[in-house]
């Protein structure tokens, strides 16, 4: 009897933990879906993400030069730094699954890295693509459209790299058209710190419904105050609901979702007022 009375518990309690889970983790617009319908009239920002990386390998020209010739306003893409200090324009921190090479960007000078085929794993047809530094996709986009520049890996990684984003950035005089992003949040305050004039963005994955928390990399406390150096926050496209975006903005934030891998990606979040998508389809002219 007893022995079935602590089983009736054990499973009590999993149920309970289990539900307190679902209702934390389940995504926030499942709820604002149900709730408000109404769709809001203004136009997303549309972000291509890793350039115009459904069409063509992400991160390289050929991806840039799709996303220029689409209806994105701006274009998001990853940095890294190699051996011999130079920006690379790649997602991970090894070439292994976008290129016909392997190795950490870390432990390869440019020259290395510039010559791997950067394409052909997406798809013939782009045999022969590089890996782009910072500067020359800077060069590409020229100013005709905005760049969003994610630092993937912080100062921790690779000591230095806020300097040398930040450098590409006022060297080019692209200001008021290049943002950096980071989920790493001492990478964010330092180019703060010294360069309080670049815009900054705060990525994050989720934050807990009703508790302060997000998640960034770790579980952090989250609070419009702690990312006040951030022109916008941006979370992952499930996590977000009506309410989470218009206390961002009425803090003065901006909010920009990702995550969206298909072309129909953000149509159940149409009616949330995001002020950007970053997507991988961008229509293309
Ligand atoms: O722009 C945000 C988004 O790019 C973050 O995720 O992994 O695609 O860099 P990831
Ligand atoms: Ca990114």
């Amino acid at each position: 009897m007893f022995i079935k009375k602590s089983r009736i518990l054990s499973v009590l309690l999993v149920l309970l933990v289990f539900c307190i889970f679902v209702l934390l983790l389940v995504p926030f617009n499942l709820h604002s879906m149900s709730s408000a319908k109404t769709q809001h009239t203004d136009q997303p920002l549309i972000i291509a993400h890793r350039g115009a990386s459904g069409y063509a390998p992400e991160n390289t020209l050929a991806a840039i030069d799709l996303a220029m010739k689409s209806d994105a306003q701006m274009i998001e893409i990853d940095v890294h730094l190699s051996k011999d200090g130079h920006v690379i324009v790649i997602h991970d921190k090894t070439v292994d699954r976008t290129t016909n090479g392997s190795g950490a960007i870390k432990e390869m000078t440019l020259d290395e890295l510039q010559q791997l085929d950067a394409g052909s794993w997406f798809d013939e047809k782009f045999a022969g693509e590089r890996l782009p530094t910072l500067q020359e996709v800077m060069k590409r986009i020229n100013g005709e459209k905005k760049l969003l520049i994610e630092i993937k890996s912080g100062i921790k990684a690779y000591p230095g790299i806020d300097r040398k984003v930040a450098e590409a950035v006022l060297e080019a005089n692209a200001l008021d058209w290049c943002i950096v992003q980071s989920f790493d949040t001492p990478t964010l305050k330092q180019i703060n710190d010294q360069w309080p004039q670049i815009t900054l963005h705060k990525l994050i994955v989720f934050k807990f419904r009703w508790l302060p928390l997000a998640f960034d990399g770790g579980i952090t406390s989250f609070s419009n105050k702690k990312y006040d150096f951030a022109e916008a926050i941006n979370p992952h496209y499930r996590f977000v609901n009506r309410r989470f975006v218009r206390n961002r903005q009425n803090a003065g934030l901006k909010v920009n979702v990702w995550g969206g891998k298909a072309p129909d990606s953000y149509e159940k979040i149409r009616h949330i007022p995001v002020d950007g998508w970053i997507t991988d389809f961008p229509n293309l002219h």
